[in-house]
């Protein structure tokens, strides 16, 4: 549903925009007769099968179904909710959008963009100092580690110098509340009242959202003192574990590459990055939480994760491949020996050793085996059966049961205990699995397809209103077996009613779900029929359906029969036989 925003107001968005335009911003589009197509920037492809309909002000992949409209482009894309997504183009489009109705909403979106802009302040002040004459030790230092004047610029990074309160001096000449400074959490209370700086005599490493805004800051002592970093604290646009460093410049890398490489510091995705590998983010010292999965999956379902060769990076490695792995990420490992991280191992062997580790990592299977053999004795049975339980609960996470079979499989040929023994361990972890559910496997139930008069007969009413009563006035939206297109029949009608615009890109803002909006926008790309083909093919259509019904009405009178035979309900029962010949004989 629209929600809040007007839907007169939408649709002089959608009348003023041009979707090719929009979409072309982000990524080439080459005209394909009255359509545009493209790569689908939502799953990877080799051949474009991504088209953008300027008439109707569409797009639809024939590869994995994403479509919708300009909204729907932005909130897929740009990862924007529905309000966003609209704020943003009717900026774009000059339209101006009432105050929204929750003062509680205006007020809570108003306090994360002071955030924005006063993080965005404090950057400025942090990159000057690093650009500043007195500042040629820090400079220094980071030309030291490899980083580049270009790499400082383009990562914009800064440094807040030694004194107590020169951001806050600055922040106050640019009219900046105190109370707005502690809740970006750039400055802490002093116990005698009074407020300095948080970050001091630190490198400054901004943290950004895919939407390039700074949510964020890390910081870094230039000599070896403790803590090494300091971080900005949870803010309300800011938490660690729910943001990737580096996603916002390695999104299209990871979507072209169908790879993302997982480091855990700031300098193990500069240096790569600097040195060419593009695919590349950082979780900031932590095993990968759930959010920060689920913000590259989007881009990428293949994952390889390189973290430091010590034990924090081999335990936050094991906890991480879970996750990634319930998750569905295909996830492959690089070892990387005591002491070792990306940064080193790039600066010390180059950038092409580090993609060669890359190419040949390892499964998480061959990771973690080597991981417990080297903790656990193999040839004691309680080491063996240690083992066995590390690993099966790791192999439990796979959703698909051939690949849990096959890992079982390879599972007893390492520790060298019969397949049978170890599945009986595998049901203590998850008492419901059974060796049965690899032979059904494969018939997952994929979504019933669509009866093709049911789609053609959608397309006809989007593509003239006048057939929308003519088809009503001989079915009924019950009269579609489709959920889908059940329901976008009634949304038609009820909308004809009103006397309302049911144009495509309209049309879509009233289903919440997905797929009958993607119904929407697929039959919009059905190849065009001559006139006399589509008068021809109204009609069949309708007959078919009609077909349909009946045979539908007969079943249930047929499944009532029965039951009234069975209960010995002599009057129902004759009553039903009179009603299933009436039907018969009228054929409709
Ligand atoms: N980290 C942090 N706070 C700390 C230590 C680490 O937030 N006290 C995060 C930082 O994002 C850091 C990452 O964990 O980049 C990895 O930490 P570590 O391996 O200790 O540092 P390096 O990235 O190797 O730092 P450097 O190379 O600058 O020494
Ligand atoms: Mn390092």
């Amino acid at each position: 549903m629209p929600g809040k925003i007007p839907e007169n107001l939408l649709e002089d968005i959608l009348g003023r925009l041009d979707i090719v335009e929009l979409i072309s911003s982000y990524l080439p589009l080459k005209k394909a007769g009255r359509n545009f197509k493209a790569n689908c920037p939502f799953h990877h492809e080799k051949t474009a099968s991504f088209m953008v309909s300027p008439d109707r002000q569409i797009y639809h992949c024939f590869g994995c179904g994403e479509s919708g409209n300009a909204f729907k482009f932005l909130m897929r894309h740009e990862r924007m909710d529905f309000p966003e997504a609209v704020e943003m183009l009717a900026k774009k489009t000059g339209v101006v959008l009432p105050d929204r109705d929750r003062p509680g909403a205006v007020r809570a979106a108003s306090i994360t963009a002071q955030i924005y802009r006063i993080n965005e302040l404090a950057l400025n002040f942090y990159e000057n100092n690093l650009g500043s004459s007195s500042a040629t030790l820090s400079r220094d230092y980071l030309l030291k580690r490899g980083i580049t004047l270009e790499t400082i610029k383009e990562f914009r990074l800064g440094l807040a110098t030694s004194g107590w309160d020169g951001l806050i001096n600055f922040l106050r000449s640019k009219n900046a509340p105190l109370s707005l400074m502690e809740t970006a959490g750039l400055v802490l209370p002093k116990e005698a009242g009074g407020y300095y700086d948080r970050f001091r005599n630190r490198i400054i490493f901004p943290i950004f959202d895919i939407r390039n805004r700074v949510i964020g800051f890390g910081a870094r002592v230039q000599d070896n003192t403790l803590p090494k970093y300091i971080n900005s604290p949870e803010t309300p646009v800011y938490t660690k574990g729910k943001n990737l460093f580096g996603l916002n410049v390695s999104k299209d890398s990871i979507r072209d590459s169908d790879c993302v490489v997982i480091v855990e510091g700031y300098l193990d995705f500069i240096i790569p990055y600097q040195e060419g590998v593009k695919n590349i983010v950082a979780s900031q010292g932590t095993a990968l939480t759930l959010e920060q999965i689920k913000l590259f999956k989007r881009y990428t379902h293949n994952a390889v994760m390189v973290f430091d060769g010590d034990t924090a990076g081999e335990l936050a490695t094991l906890r991480s491949l879970d996750i990634l792995i319930e998750e569905g990420i295909n996830v492959k490992i690089v070892p990387l020996l005591k002491g070792m991280d990306p940064d080193v191992l790039v600066r010390q062997q180059g950038v092409a050793a580090f993609k060669e580790k890359i190419e040949h990592a390892i499964s998480f299977f061959d990771y973690k085996l080597k991981l417990l053999k080297s903790r656990y004795d193999m040839k004691d049975a309680h080491g063996k059966s240690k083992i066995a339980s590390e690993m099966l609960s790791t192999i439990n996470k796979f959703d698909n049961a051939i690949l849990r079979c096959e890992y079982i499989k390879r599972l007893s040929e390492e520790i060298k205990i019969p397949e049978h023994y170890i599945l009986e361990e595998l049901k203590k972890i998850k008492p419901n699995f059974k060796p049965q559910e690899i032979e059904n496997a494969p018939l997952q139930k994929k979504q019933a397809p669509i009866n093709p008069a049911e789609k053609l007969l959608i397309k006809f009413m989007l593509e003239e209103k006048e057939l929308i009563e003519k088809i009503m006035q001989e079915l009924s939206p019950s009269d579609f077996q489709d959920l889908r297109t059940a329901k976008i029949v009634s949304v038609m009608q009820d909308l004809v009613v009103q006397g309302k615009n049911i144009q495509p890109s309209l049309l879509m803002n009233y289903f919440s779900e997905d797929d009958a909006s993607q119904l929407v926008c697929e039959t919009m790309f059905m190849p065009e029929l001559s006139n006399q083909e589509r008068e021809k093919a109204l009609h069949d259509c309708i007959s078919r359906i009609k077909v349909n019904r009946l045979k539908s009405r007969r079943e249930h009178l047929h499944a009532q029969i029965n039951n009234a035979q069975a209960l010995g309900d002599e009057q129902k029962l004759n009553s039903l036989i009179q009603e299933f010949h009436n039907l018969i004989k009228k054929g409709d």
